[in-house]
């Protein structure tokens, strides 16, 4: 008989939960491996670093508005992580060179904060701040409308909110991960939008990025099974126009990230840990 190679090895005598993930793998399912499953102690961390980010976040949301500098942002979200013994995990991730990803109108992610980049009236912008505590990860963004903005901005902002609740209803228990894109791209398709394929949420908590890929777009083909324990990001990245996406050739560092037809893009991010009824957020 052919010998079956499992994934999924629990450490000691398996438990009806390991059982039951053993006989999906059995059955030609895509199982997370041990590590991604998390214990009691480690979502008891990652929920602490999430509190902060939490707080990052709303400390950014009082103090942003139009005239200051996106550079001023950036010390907002550092400060704030210093003074709560916390770590930014953007800091130095991959040569990204500042603490926190602010990315306005056209840029879809990673923009790099800067003195020359002054919010103005009417800017729509997306604040990206992940919390590193004790060794735990927490991860999340949300948009700001800079005052008052045009509907059509306006609109995409609320739609990819939308998303983001319409992909947290479908990441059910035991759910395949792919569910979310496949709820979520109608939903945005609705609308005339495009939904970024080049960039997913991610497994985290014990790394900035952990399995598994969590798509917001339709894909074909089965992922990974969604298994309480797991803690993961749902992070839609909703363009006006094409989903196409370049990296800025301006950018020295390579990261920032702008739409093909430089039309708006929104973002909006949390970091859920999966239960067994359903996903509950870290990061409010
Ligand atoms: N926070 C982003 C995410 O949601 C990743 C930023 S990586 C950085 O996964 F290096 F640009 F900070
Ligand atoms: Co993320
Ligand atoms: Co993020």
């Amino acid at each position: 008989m052919a010998k079956h190679r499992l994934h999924y090895i629990p450490k000691g005598k398996p438990t009806e939960f390991d059982l039951r993930i053993m006989d999906l793998e059995r059955k030609g399912a895509i199982v997370p491996s041990c590590d991604l499953i998390k214990t009691p102690e480690q979502i008891e961390g990652i929920r602490r670093a999430g509190v902060v980010n939490t707080g990052v976040l709303d400390t950014v949301a009082r103090e942003i508005h139009a005239g200051m500098t996106t550079l001023e942002i950036d010390r907002i979200c550092r400060e704030y992580c210093a003074d709560h013994g916390a770590i930014p995990a953007c800091l130095g991730y991959g040569g990204f060179p500042m603490s926190v990803c602010t990315s306005i109108n056209e840029v879809v992610c990673h923009g790099i904060p800067k003195k020359k980049d002054v919010l103005k009236e009417g800017d729509i912008i997306n604040v990206d701040f992940t919390t590193i505590l004790d060794g735990y990860f927490a991860d999340a963004s949300r948009m700001f409308i800079i005052g008052e903005t045009t509907p059509d901005k306006e609109r995409l902002v609320k739609v990819t909110r939308e998303c983001l609740e319409v992909g947290i209803k479908a990441a059910r228990p035991w759910c395949d991960v792919n569910d979310i894109g496949r709820a979520i791209e109608p939903y945005a398709h609705q609308h005339g939008y495009g939904v970024v394929r080049d960039l997913t949420g991610h497994g985290v908590g014990c790394k900035f990025h952990e399995d598994p890929e969590v798509c917001h777009f339709a894909q074909r083909k089965k992922g990974m099974i969604l298994v309480p324990g797991m803690v993961f990001t749902i992070e839609p990245m909703i363009n006006m126009g094409t989903w196409k996406v370049f990296i800025d050739a301006d950018d020295p560092f390579g990261w920032e990230v702008i739409t093909g037809d430089l039309k708006p893009s929104a973002q909006w991010e949390h970091t859920f840990v999966m239960t067994e009824d359903g996903p509950e957020i870290l990061t409010y």
